[in-house]
């Protein structure tokens, strides 16, 4: 069965932080701190779906969807990141898959999307190896409680982002502005998910895959130093994500750092313990030209004659073909089955007199998209779900609620939700594929 579903994240959705003995979470103490998100947003409240968590499996009912992509809070699993079990934590999401299971969405459970406990992080958060042992024990409890019910699980959500934006740039929690020294972060991430894939298989998961975040790499000319720093960027954005998980061996990163002193015996065994597919988010490109200090070895480089989006990034739908039909050539036979795991935008949506939003530009955003996965199917790559990101507009991380990804409106004042002419017009696109199957 091809999954179709929406995909949240639980700092992003939730609220409800202190209740029912949930732990603080790096992302609590991050946006608290004065002018780390826009207007100083936080999620304390975010969309309140720990509250109105049935309201919004109705949502998705009535979208069609057969699967649910969303996140587990470590936090109120773990309250402290390890140690005693906060039963009421996992409660929540125990009610959460069966409620969805009996509106025949399967749950599709990640079990980190960048809400470390803040203890951990006390104790050096993903730079410190023990993180990694950590978030397998954490998987392995979740799983003994879920497991039953679950099948599909996926470990990590994007450690680029959480590696670049929390640890390298200083713009998500933790807040570390360490450029390539974040690198250990990296390793830590990708070593805490080879040890959960085999946690969760022992607690009788049956299918687990790991959530990358890739784009398309452009050089900016054809120029020799465009050129390598484009191969840069990509060893950094994409092949240092997925060469150890599915090739065992780290790309080369000289161009980072001079030796990879995290680097254990047997890490990269227990890295590329086989999944059984690759999660894929997928945005837009990137055009990457050659440095323009010393900092880094590539500088960022716009992309122009495209749409953007109310964030800016260019709506390139093409590119999440050449993304796929890309992955394929590189890894080959290694490459697992594809699940796209996000894919979205955010637009201004502002409901008109009567009510309604009006998001054409975001459904010519799906529709092309769409189109662009089933392209790369017909080229041979083996798609097997598509997860919308997102279900509600919500909290949009450094971003705050300014920026809205939902195809359910949300009215963060009354928390009433209004779907949006994308959720009609996915719904109708779900019901087209059903009756074409
Ligand atoms: C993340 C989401 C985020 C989305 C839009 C992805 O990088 O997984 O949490 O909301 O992009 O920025």
């Amino acid at each position: 069965m091809f999954l179709w579903g929406t995909a949240t994240a639980a700092y992003q959705i939730e609220g409800a932080v202190r209740e029912d003995g949930r732990g603080v979470s790096i992302w609590d103490a991050f946006a608290h701190e004065p002018g780390r998100t826009r207007d100083g947003h936080t999620g304390d409240v975010a969309c309140d779906h720990y509250h109105r968590w049935r309201e919004d499996i109705a949502l998705m009912s009535g979208l069609g969807v057969n699967a649910y992509r969303f996140s587990i809070a470590w936090p109120r699993v773990l309250p402290t990141g390890t140690g005693e079990v906060n039963d009421r934590g996992l409660d929540f999401y125990d009610r959460l898959a069966d409620a969805l299971l009996a509106a025949g969405i399967q749950p599709v459970p990640t079990l980190f999307h960048w809400d470390l406990p803040q203890a951990l992080e006390d104790r050096g958060g993903w730079l410190n190896r023990d993180t990694a042992a950590a978030f397998a024990d954490y998987a392995a409890t979740v799983a003994a409680r879920l497991a039953d019910r679950v099948p599909l699980w996926i470990t990590l959500n994007e450690p680029f982002v959480h590696m670049a934006y929390g640890y390298a740039m200083g713009i998500h929690a933790p807040g570390r502005l360490m450029l390539t020294d974040a690198l250990p972060a990296a390793h830590h991430q990708l070593l805490g998910h080879g040890l959960a894939v085999q946690a969760l298989r022992s607690a009788g998961a049956s299918q687990v895959a790991l959530t990358n975040n890739c784009t398309p790499v452009w050089p900016a000319s054809q120029e020799e130093p465009d050129l390598r720093a484009a191969d840069a960027y990509d060893i950094l954005h994409n092949r240092l994500f997925n060469d150890p998980v599915l090739l065992g061996k780290y790309p080369d990163l000289s161009a980072y750092a001079t030796e990879l002193d995290f680097l254990r015996d047997g890490d990269l065994a227990t890295i590329s313990t086989p999944v059984d597919a690759l999660g894929i988010n997928y945005y837009n490109p990137t055009r990457i030209a050659a440095p323009t200090d010393d900092a880094l070895p590539f500088t960022d480089a716009s992309i122009t004659g495209h749409p953007t989006t109310a964030f800016g990034w260019p709506v390139v739908p093409d590119g999440l073909r050449e993304l796929l039909t890309g992955l394929k050539s590189r890894y080959g036979a290694a490459l697992p089955p594809i699940l796209i795991t996000e894919n979205g935008c955010s637009q201004d949506d502002v409901p008109q007199e009567d009510g309604t939003i009006d998001d054409t530009a975001r459904i010519a955003f799906l529709d092309g998209h769409l189109g662009a996965m089933r392209r790369a199917m017909a080229e041979g790559v083996d798609v097997r779900g598509y997860f919308a990101w997102s279900l509600l507009d919500n909290f949009e991380w450094a971003e705050g609620y300014h920026q809205r990804f939902g195809l359910v409106h949300v009215d963060f004042a009354t928390q009433r939700r209004t779907p949006k002419r994308s959720y009609h017009w996915f719904r109708d696109h779900l019901a087209r594929q059903n009756t074409e199957t």
